[in-house]
């Protein structure tokens, strides 16, 4: 019987530069063996930007896909091997509670101070497009604090949405404090007038269960076990677990992180498991360990099978489309984010 993996062999070979297929990191091993280029959200989205191929696949999750619909020429068609596969911080905020936030927050700080939003790209479209109109920008765990920064530079209170500690935790760095926590579920987002005068930043209450799975416990415990490690987490950790980390970083930090550890050297890393193996794989002169096991279950949609499908007949019901209202908006948002 023909495998998964000679049928995607077979459909490369015929479709040619017709197609480009794109793995993010935590895709499982079999499905980032196939991709013609592997990175984290920012490469993937600006390697989308560049491409000619009239056809995009992506694999990994939901809103990647379509940061790279909206990225891409009109000719261009984006693909999923699987467009169920979701991000659950990316859903924690819409477009019409973000514009009330806004609304709120702009009543709230007073006349006086000029509110600039910054998204995650874990966000869905039409959350970038309000972005966009209010006059800021997307950003990804690998240039937020520059982000951070172009915003600060417009604007004096800060709104960050949609991971509360991708923002707590950059905001910590550059010491843009206070820090207050928007709460979409209450009332003025559980906050007073005088909190959000006196704040810096307010970030939006969603969080990654990938990543606030981890805890400063399991940090102390991986010391005991190997001693002389070194442990370093991604910033959708929660703060308590950053604190007693020995580097924080994106995802194309922690593969750099992983890259630079000596060999004999062991290396802790507190992301997606599924990257964490492949780079145990990858480098077996040190010893390369996942803080835990904790696996993005969207990113693990993707499998070789579905590929193989979608490579074979392209069906319309995987196309990653945007409606035209949003785009605009939205693409101001990531285009801001390009230029940083
Ligand atoms: P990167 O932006 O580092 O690729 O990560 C995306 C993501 O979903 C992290 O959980
Ligand atoms: Fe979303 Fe977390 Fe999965 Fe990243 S790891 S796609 S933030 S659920």
């Amino acid at each position: 019987m023909t495998t998964a993996l000679e049928r995607i062999r077979t459909a490369k070979r015929e479709l040619g530069q017709d197609v480009v297929i794109l793995a993010h990191h935590y895709q499982r091993k079999e499905v980032v063996e196939q991709g013609d280029f592997v990175g984290d959200s920012y490469q993937l989205a600006k390697y989308a930007a560049a491409s000619n191929a009239r056809r995009i696949v992506f694999c990994g999750v939901h809103f990647m896909a379509e940061a790279a619909r909206i990225l891409a020429r009109p000719e261009q068609r984006v693909f999923m091997p699987d467009p169920r596969a979701g991000c659950p911080m990316a859903d924690m905020a819409d477009a019409r509670d973000s514009v009330v936030a806004l609304t709120r927050l702009r009543e709230m700080a007073g006349e006086k101070r000029r509110i600039i939003p910054v998204t995650y790209v874990n966000s869905n479209a039409d959350v970038k497009a309000v972005v966009g109109h209010a006059g800021g920008l997307v950003c990804t765990s690998a240039n937020a604090p520059k982000a951070l920064q172009w915003a600060a530079s417009k604007g004096d209170l800060l709104f960050f949405l949609p991971d509360e500690f991708l923002g707590t935790n950059t905001a910590n760095g550059l010491g843009y404090l206070p820090v207050a926590r928007w709460n979409p579920h209450e009332a003025d987002g559980g906050l007073t007038t005088d909190k959000v005068r006196a704040a810096r930043v307010i970030v939006w209450q969603g969080y990654c269960h990938v990543h606030t799975y981890f805890t400063p416990a399991m940090v102390a415990a991986a010391r005991l076990k190997y001693p002389g490690c070194s442990v370093v987490v991604h910033p959708e950790c929660k703060p308590d677990v950053v604190a007693v980390a020995d580097g924080l970083g994106s995802t194309s930090y922690l593969v750099d992180a992983v890259e630079k550890t000596a060999p004999g050297q062991t290396v802790v890393v507190g992301t997606e498991v599924n990257l964490v193996l492949r780079l145990a794989n990858q480098y077996p002169d040190r010893k390369v360990v996942p803080l835990e096991y904790s696996l993005c279950p969207n990113m693990y949609r993707t499998t070789p099978e579905k590929l193989a499908d979608l490579l074979e007949n392209f069906d319309p019901a995987r196309e990653i489309t945007v409606p035209e209202d949003v785009v605009a908006g939205a693409r101001l948002a990531l285009q801001r984010m390009l230029d940083l």
